[in-house]
């Protein structure tokens, strides 16, 4: 007998991939309820062979719910995450709201999982910033091999990453100026996107950093190692789907290439495409749809002591949010830490 699954916020950019990877995995569900918005009501979502008639969150009953998947931006989850998680339901969240809270844990089930069984306290479970997640994935290896000091990113974040809305302004803003339209500034991101980047992602904060700059700095130091210094430069690019980073990493200790090469290669959930030629790294448009992160570029930093650069790529629906969070549901059923309530 399987589990009760809900999704919230199924017919988003990540519920769908969420229903997508659920299937693929064959996860032990024997119900999964697609839960959306009011303006949502009787619209369907595919799940294997299946089509789910949307249900409306504010209507729906958990008491007889297994594992909630949240995923319908901080505001709903502030107001849902503790009543459903309060009805005996686990609640795994994909919005900032409940990643800092101490009484709930951050997970990437290939760096921190142990830190899974705080879940009691709340119900609750957050999911990284996707960023974080892909990073985090190639940084775990690395730091417990030769301690990480320090790490320098930019990234280069795709349009999917703000939601389906963001994905029709890529796409509406391309259309226009092949047809010799004014793309105008659009409603999602604060300049032109199509054929254009903006160093602006989510708000500005006090110290001219970005929200999304601070999230991978805090995020990294709550899931790998508080020591870490952490400094970040969030990019939004003219890409669909997949996140790209550039991570400049300083270590307490000595690590070649080469030997950061063989690490990686081992480690769980890394694909290292590494090949000193052109095209012999790893791009946005081959991270779409796979599990892995990819790593490629590791290089020497001679700048600094013990400093290596690598490039890091992932589909940051799949391990930035919908994979990560179906990962920390098997996670929570490999410990025995779920029950099924219809059982
Ligand atoms: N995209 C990424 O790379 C990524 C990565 C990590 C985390 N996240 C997080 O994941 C969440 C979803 O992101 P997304 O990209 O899937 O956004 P999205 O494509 O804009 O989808 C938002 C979903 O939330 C639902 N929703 C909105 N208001 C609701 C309400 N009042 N009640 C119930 N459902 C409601 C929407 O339903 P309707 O269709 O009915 O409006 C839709 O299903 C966000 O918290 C985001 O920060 C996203």
């Amino acid at each position: 007998m399987g589990f009760k699954v809900a999704i919230v916020g199924a017919t988003g950019n990540v519920g769908r991939e969420m229903l997508n990877i659920l299937e693929e995995r064959g996860f032990p569900a024997d119900e999964v309820v697609a839960l959306a918005s009011r303006r949502s009501l009787g619209t369907e979502v595919s799940y294997g062979d299946k089509t789910l008639k949307v249900k409306v969150l504010d209507t729906y009953d958990f008491s007889d719910t297994d594992i909630c998947l949240m995923s319908a931006g901080g505001s709903i989850s502030k107001e849902w995450s503790p009543k459903i998680g309060k009805q005996g339901c686990v609640v795994i969240d994909n919005s900032s709201a409940w990643r800092y809270d101490q009484d709930v844990p951050l997970i990437v089930p290939e760096v921190n999982p142990d830190a899974i069984s705080l879940y009691s306290r709340k119900n609750i479970i957050a999911n990284p910033n996707c960023s974080t997640a892909q990073m985090v994935v190639a940084l775990k290896p690395l730091h417990d091999a030769a301690t990480i000091k320090r790490v320098v990113v930019s990234t280069y974040q795709s349009v999917s990453g703000a939601g389906k809305e963001g994905v029709d302004e890529l796409w509406n803003q391309t259309k226009g100026i092949f047809v010799n339209d004014s793309p105008g500034p659009g409603n999602k991101f604060p300049k032109q996107i199509a054929f254009n980047v903006i160093p602006q992602i989510d708000v500005f904060m006090e110290d001219g950093s970005t929200k999304e700059e601070w999230k991978v700095m805090a995020e990294t130091k709550k899931i790998l190692d508080a020591k870490i210094k952490v400094t970040c430069t969030a990019v939004r690019v003219p890409v669909f789907v997949g996140h790209s980073e550039a991570v400049n990493i300083e270590f307490e200790n000595p690590i070649s290439p080469d030997e950061a090469r063989d690490i990686l290669r081992e480690a769980p959930g890394i694909s290292v495409i590494d090949k000193r030629e052109p095209g012999g790294y790893a791009t946005p448009v081959e991270s779409v749809g796979e599990y892995d992160t990819f790593v490629s570029r590791i290089r020497e930093d001679a700048t600094i002591e013990n400093g290596l650069n690598i490039w890091v790529v992932s589909d940051n629906l799949r391990k930035g949010a919908a994979l990560n969070t179906i990962q920390i549901a098997e996670e929570l059923i490999a410990r025995g830490l779920v029950s099924r309530k219809a059982a």
